[in-house]
C-alpha cells in the first residue's frame, strides 16, 4: 500500500501551514508547502522584471523553477503572494508544477512513510486519492488579524484593512479561476479555525488522521 498522504487545503492565512508543519513533525511525515512553488515562480518573474507576465512567460518560469528561491525571504512578501495567485490561474503554470507535487506525495523524501501537502487544490487535483483531506477555513476577520500579526514589526507593515482587502481579493481570484479553483473536495473534513486555538485545531486534525489510519490498516 502506498504511504499516508494528508491533503490540507483552504484560503490564505487560515492556519494551513502551521497545522501542516505540526502534523508532519508529530507523525514523522514529509511536508510540502505547495503555495511556495507558485510564490517561487512569481518571485523569479518579479526579479526578471516581468510583473505582468503572459502565460507563455510564466509557464517557462515554472518549468525552470529555481529551488533556491524557496528559501528566499522575499517569497513571503505581499507582492509575491499577489503575483503568485495571478500566475496560479494559468493552466500552463499549474501543469508545469503538477508532477513535482505528485512525485513528492508518491515518493516522500528522506525515507518518510508519507507526506503532508498544503495548498488550494491538493485534495481535488494533486492528490485526489489522499488518505485524509482537510479543508481549513476561518473568517476573513480572523485571517486578516492573524496575517497582520505576522507582518507586525516588518518594515512598512500594511494596515489591517489593507491586509484584509488583499486576502479577500486573493481568495476571490483563487476561487473563481477555471483551473483547479479553491473548493473543498467532496470527501474533505471541514475545519473552521476561527474560534479554535492552534492546539485545538491540531488535536482535531490528528484525531481525524488517526481514525483514517486505523480504517486503512
Ligand atoms: O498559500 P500561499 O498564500 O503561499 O499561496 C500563494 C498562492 O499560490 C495562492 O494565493 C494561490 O493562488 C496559489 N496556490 C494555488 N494552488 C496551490 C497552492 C497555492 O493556486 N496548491
Amino acid at each position: 500500500m502506498s504511504g499516508l498522504v494528508v491533503a490540507i487545503d483552504g484560503p490564505a492565512a487560515a492556519g494551513k501551514g502551521t497545522l501542516a508543519r505540526r502534523l508532519a513533525a508529530a507523525l514523522d511525515l514529509a511536508y510540502l508547502d505547495t503555495g511556495s512553488l507558485y510564490r517561487a515562480v512569481a518571485l523569479a518573474l518579479l526579479r526578471a522584471g516581468s510583473g505582468r507576465p503572459d502565460e507563455a512567460t510564466a509557464t517557462a518560469a515554472a518549468r525552470r523553477l529555481d529551488r533556491r528561491l524557496l528559501g528566499d525571504p522575499a517569497l513571503r512578501d505581499e507582492a509575491t503572494g499577489r503575483l503568485a495567485s495571478m500566475v496560479a490561474a494559468m493552466p500552463g503554470v499549474r501543469a508545469a508544477l503538477l508532477d513535482l507535487q505528485r512525485d513528492f506525495a508518491a515518493h516522500p523524501p528522506d525515507g518518510k512513510a508519507g507526506a503532508v501537502l498544503d495548498g488550494r487544490d491538493v485534495g481535488t487535483v494533486v492528490c485526489p486519492d489522499a488518505t485524509v483531506k482537510l479543508f481549513v477555513t476561518a473568517s476573513a476577520e480572523t485571517r486578516a488579524l492573524r496575517r497582520h500579526g505576522e507582518l507586525a514589526g516588518a518594515d512598512a507593515a500594511p494596515s489591517l484593512a489593507r491586509v484584509r482587502a488583499e486576502l479577500v481579493s486573493r481568495d476571490a481570484r483563487d476561487s473563481a479561476r477555471a483551473t483547479a479553483p479553491l473548493v473543498p473536495a467532496a470527501d474533505a473534513h471541514l475545519l473552521d479555525t476561527s474560534d479554535l486555538s492552534i492546539e485545538e485545531v491540531f488535536a482535531r486534525a490528528k484525531a481525524i488522521i488517526e481514525t483514517a489510519r486505523t480504517r486503512r490498516s
